[in-house]
């Protein structure tokens, strides 16, 4: 069971006059019944609908479609199934039906060996030090994002911004600016997967994924044809050699030196697709609200503001750990919105987690949406307080209690490119604007493996 010491923070002051409690989508009183799920706006939203209950029992067991599914929220329970006996929990076969004809067995979806050996070909590439010579290019992307904005008052979508903004970086760290990666249709062509994220868990659970005719699942089809054939030219460009020398190339060299060459061609193309998505529709998230988040809480805004002003006369590569409080701020709206809010593992053999018997076969959902609101894990929970990650109050926290990047070996691989990132962005964004909620609209969450905003994230700009 949980340390209750450990995970549950002393009361402490109050960082604003005002408490802010950011949009959540509705909650209800009890536990709805499963079929409920397959239809509507819980078939849209993962996020929408959760019973109040879910927020205060640390497991809670369901069956969906034949499947046994243990949602578990217990902190030393989620530590057991992605560090303790991670060896007993796998990605789900279902899961990886899903994903698997769009990245194949890339990084994301690979396990065993093959995926310990893609793990340490591209590790090196988001090491600290590698991360802090790509700062320049984060901060360049940025600026010329900031520079097409109008300078007069006005509204601004930032979830836009945020991924024309990441998909820049991506495009420029990654694979050599390649101009395929910044088309404006690539956004589109992911939005309409996510968009058909949930319908396709529901057929592919009944068995259903290639049949499924409605217009949703077709769109999304066609998007997926669309990434992964642009993604197989850019490597067939590329040949066995790799090209240029970038992170893609490297990578590309190093699969074929590791792997047959049908597979390491075909390995190429899947994690190409998988650093492309993964690397930058997450982090996009975590600006947009972040920016929401710092938008309806001026007196908060404006202490990041300075931090942020003093920070851009540093080197880009030193301004990450110049800005505490922006960090603390970042941190807090990952822990409110976390961009990836939930994930599965199927169990290998028996187990027992938080009190409940795991039998071989069954699924493992681990949520950092219930996890991150829990009410016996943080203190009024549904309120935004950065000074939660305050360096003490951090240092008192269970580590598998606060999960935005994952946990144990499978931890985002990105995790501190994509901090290093948001950063750099956010101290170009407020030095140059202020930004307010318009008034009477609120932001709509919508959860499909990403946690986005319904219908973009328009705020109002004015010149700071
Ligand atoms: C705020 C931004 C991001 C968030 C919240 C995030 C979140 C996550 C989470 C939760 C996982 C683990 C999922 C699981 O265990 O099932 C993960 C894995 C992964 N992420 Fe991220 N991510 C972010 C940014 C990035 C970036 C920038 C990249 C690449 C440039 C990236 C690439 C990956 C990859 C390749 C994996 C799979 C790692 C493995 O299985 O070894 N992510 N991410």
């Amino acid at each position: 069971m949980l340390n209750a010491r450990r995970s549950i923070e002393p009361e402490r002051a109050v960082a604003s006059a005002v408490a802010f409690y950011p949009a959540q989508p509705r909650r209800v009183a009890d536990w709805p019944s499963v079929w409920r799920g397959f239809f509507g706006e819980r078939l849209r939203n993962t996020i929408y609908g959760w019973p109040e209950p879910a927020f205060d029992v640390f497991a809670r067991t369901r069956r969906v479609l034949g499947f046994t599914v243990h949602i578990v929220s217990d902190p030393d329970a989620v530590e057991r199934v992605m560090l303790g006996n991670k060896a007993n929990y796998e990605r789900p076969a279902i899961a990886r039906r899903i994903i698997s004809p769009l990245i194949g067995n890339g990084l994301l979806s690979a396990e065993g060996e093959d995926w310990r050996k893609q793990r340490r070909i591209v590790a090196p590439t988001f090491a600290p030090g590698a991360v802090a010579a790509m700062a320049p290019l984060m901060d360049a992307a940025a600026e010329q994002e900031v520079a097409q904005w109008p300078q007069d008052c006005a509204r601004l979508d930032l979830a836009a911004a945020a991924t024309r903004t990441t998909m820049a970086i991506i495009a420029r760290a990654l694979f050599g600016s390649d101009p395929r990666l910044v088309d404006p249709a690539a956004a589109r062509h992911i939005e309409a997967m996510l968009a058909a994220a949930g319908q396709a868990r529901v057929v592919t659970m009944l068995g259903l994924q290639d049949l499924d005719p409605s217009p949703t699942m077709r769109r999304a089809r066609a998007s997926r044809k669309w990434l992964r054939d642009t993604l197989t030219q850019v490597v067939r460009e590329r040949g066995p050699q790799g090209g240029a020398d970038d992170f893609f190339g490297n990578l590309i060299r190093a699969l074929h030196g590791q792997f047959p060459e049908a597979e390491a061609a075909e390995l190429a193309v899947d994690n190409a697709i998988t650093f492309y998505v993964a690397g930058h529709e997450t982090t996009a998230n975590a600006l947009a609200w972040t920016a929401y988040c710092l938008a309806a809480q001026l007196q908060l805004q404006e202490e990041c503001r300075e931090e942020a002003r003093a920070a851009l006369a540093l080197p880009p590569g030193e301004r990450a750990a110049a800005m505490p409080t922006l960090n603390q701020v970042l941190e807090e709206s990952l822990r409110l919105y976390p961009p990836a809010p939930r994930w599965d593992r199927e169990a290998l053999a028996p187990d027992e987690l938080a009190g409940v018997s795991v039998e071989r076969g069954d699924l493992v959902s681990i949520w950092p949406w219930l996890i991150h609101r829990h009410r016996k894990l943080w203190p009024d929970a549904d309120r935004f307080d950065h000074t939660r990650f305050a360096p003490d109050a951090k240092a008192r926290m269970h580590r598998f209690q606060y999960l935005p990047f994952g946990g144990g070996p499978r931890v985002c691989v990105g995790a501190r490119f994509a901090t290093v990132e948001a950063l750099l962005i956010l101290a170009r964004w407020l030095a140059a604007r202020r930004f307010t909620v318009p008034p009477g609209w609120r932001p709509d969450p919508v959860g499909t493996v990403t946690l986005r905003p319904r219908g973009g994230m328009p705020l109002l700009a004015e010149p700071a």
